[in-house]
């Protein structure tokens, strides 16, 4: 990574080697803390069982998508077998892994709603070693709808991904902007939640109805359930507002807000064009290096094997 680059993600600059020197530990870290070292993951010699993790803000256009789909390309090249489960109807996950939603047979709208389905029909490999997909288009939209009626229904999605358990070691939900009962089914269904938050003035309006949201399903339906981590994107450390925002998420929530942040660049935008996670598209881009360091950083804190 380039000084120039290390900037970009709001990194201290100092000599560059593997990419991951300009994190001097100790030094202060883009959220204003002592930036944490932290290690390549251990090798894994099995895999599962899998973390689930629902990557979820009900404000739109925060990053949830991009960072799904990045984070879990980053664990993947950390020899990690990762699922993302695509759980808006908008298809964007699927979309932005080169799928074309509408010619999908199958999807997970097909495996929540057919009692006996076997969810590995629908999983498809996303091009990417160790990064497989499971699918959604607009027919989930119906979904909502139908599983109002349905004996536990906040707890299809949960029985529906339980025999992947063992066959990955994290699988990422990518929900929908809503606190409805799709986004109820992820945070039911997951061990840990990660909110994305993006840098501009009012990213924190909101947040308190998503732990508010978070609770009430921790308390009567999934007590295991945590917040894994808030995690700030399209930061601009040139602006002093980014630092601002990001200076306020900490105060406001402490140590569960991830060191790492995710820098503001168009290389986002066009990895999804490509179809690819910024991790092949531009594996060298300091967008690349944030996503990996993430993946250490959640590695490193116990929330991924
Ligand atoms: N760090 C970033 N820098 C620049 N652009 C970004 C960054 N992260 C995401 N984007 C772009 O911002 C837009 C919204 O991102 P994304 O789709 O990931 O958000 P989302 O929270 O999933 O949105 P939705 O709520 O609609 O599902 C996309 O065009 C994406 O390419
Ligand atoms: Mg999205």
């Amino acid at each position: 990574m380039t000084n120039q680059t290390q900037e970009a993600v709001g990194l201290s600059v100092v000599d560059a080697g593997d990419g991951f020197d300009g994190l001097r530990a100790g030094a202060p870290g883009p959220t204003g803390r002592p930036m944490p070292s932290f290690p390549p993951p251990p090798v894994l010699h099995g895999h599962g069982p899998a973390r689930v993790i629902a990557m979820c803000n009900q404000k739109g256009g925060v990053g949830k998508t991009t960072s799904t789909i990045n984070l879990g390309a980053a664990l993947a090249e950390y020899g990690r077998k990762v699922l993302l489960v695509d759980f808006d109807p908008q298809g964007a996950l699927s979309v932005g892994l080169g799928i074309n939603p509408h010619e999908l047979e199958k999807t997970i709208y097909n495996v929540l709603m057919e009692r006996h389905a076997d969810v590995r029909t629908a999983i498809r490999p996303s091009g990417i070693e160790r990064l497989d997909l499971l699918p959604a288009n607009i027919d989930l939209s119906a979904a909502e709808v139908q599983l109002v009626g349905e004996v536990a229904r906040e707890q299809v999605l949960g029985r529906v991904l339980r025999p992947l358990l063992d066959d990955y070691d994290v699988i990422l939900i990518d929900c929908q902007p809503s606190l409805g009962l799709l986004t109820v089914n992820a945070l039911t269904a997951s061990h840990g939640v990660v909110i994305p938050l993006e840098c501009e003035f009012f990213a924190l309006r909101g947040v308190a109805l998503l732990v508010e949201t978070i609770e009430k399903v921790k308390d009567r339906l999934n007590p295991g359930l945590e917040i894994d981590g808030i995690l700030a994107t399209m930061y601009d450390p040139r602006t002093l507002h980014s630092r601002e925002v990001v200076a306020r998420v900490v105060e406001a929530f402490g140590d569960i807000v991830f060191h790492t942040v995710i820098g503001r660049t168009v290389k986002f935008p066009d990895a999804s064009v490509a179809a690819e996670p910024i991790t092949t598209y531009a594996s060298s881009h300091a967008g690349a290096y944030a996503y990996r360091l993430l993946a250490r950083e959640l590695i490193a804190r116990g929330d991924a094997a």
